[in-house]
């Protein structure tokens, strides 16, 4: 017995002259952990390659954050943080659109790129494991604090908000010889996942850089690690 995955997403998209979705951005906005506001997390994008760089993620960014402030507000509070984890081919993009990349600098002034991994979408609700092939996969974090500082606890509430979001599964859900089992193995999942997060900010003081922040730092000497 396999759980489907049944994560909703807001997505926006642009369709081409005939009809055709061209774009499309897939996010959701849901409340931090610890009452600490709203994060707006961007989950998939992608433009067809014919219409790559002529600004349709741009515009579904744009559109997409405006929603976002909306669907803050109306869960009772206000957009503190975008969150989401990008691949090489996008992390230009959303450096375009103002994320930054986080990182902790160790004593020794080497920088250590924090990494976010997408939690599973799919379980086997006889075992409360993830499906065969729905992996965890380190990406790259990209992040946007809208001009107020992003401090560690904001980061755990923004990964908090994405397990809650992402593991919304009920216990009466799970199947099995044991369910109440299956489900305990389920949430361990989230709670391994969250724990892993929240080590990966030891160690040293969270900051933020933009790509060519970063290559100003490299170019003076300043070591980064890139634990991928
Ligand atoms: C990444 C992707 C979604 C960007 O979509 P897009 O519609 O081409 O992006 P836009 O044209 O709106 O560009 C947005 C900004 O990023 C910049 N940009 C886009 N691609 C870039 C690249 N490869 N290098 C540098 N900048 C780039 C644009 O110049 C623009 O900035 P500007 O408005 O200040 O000039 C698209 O290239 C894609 O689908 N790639 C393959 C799938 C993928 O990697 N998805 C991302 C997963 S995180």
């Amino acid at each position: 017995m396999s759980g489907k995955p049944y994560v909703p997403y807001r997505v926006f998209y642009v369709r081409g002259r005939g009809g055709e979705i061209v774009a499309a951005y897939a996010t959701n906005t849901v409340r931090m952990r610890g009452n600490r506001g709203a994060v707006f997390l961007g989950a998939y994008a992608a433009t067809s390659r014919q219409y790559q760089g002529v600004g349709f993620m741009r515009e579904l960014y744009a559109s997409a954050l405006m929603q976002s402030v909306r669907d803050a507000c109306s869960l009772g509070t206000t957009l503190q943080l975008a969150l989401g984890e990008c691949t090489e081919a996008g992390r230009r993009t959303w450096a375009r659109l103002g994320r930054k990349e986080p990182y902790i600098r160790r004593p020794d002034g080497t920088h250590v790129a924090v990494y976010v991994v997408q939690p599973p979408l799919s379980f086997n609700l006889a075992t409360g494991l993830p499906s065969t092939g729905a992996t965890t996969v380190n990406e790259r974090m990209m992040v946007d604090g809208f001009g107020s500082k992003v401090t560690k606890d904001l980061l755990i509430g923004g990964f908090g908000g994405l397990c809650d979001w992402t593991g919304r599964r009920e216990s009466d859900e799970f199947a099995g010889d044991n369910p109440s089992a299956s489900y305990a193995v389920y949430r361990s999942c989230f709670s391994g996942l969250e724990r892993d997060f929240a080590t990966r900010l030891n160690g040293g003081t969270l900051v933020l850089l933009s790509i060519d922040e970063r290559a100003a730092l490299e170019f003076m000497g300043v070591t980064f690690r890139d634990p991928l």
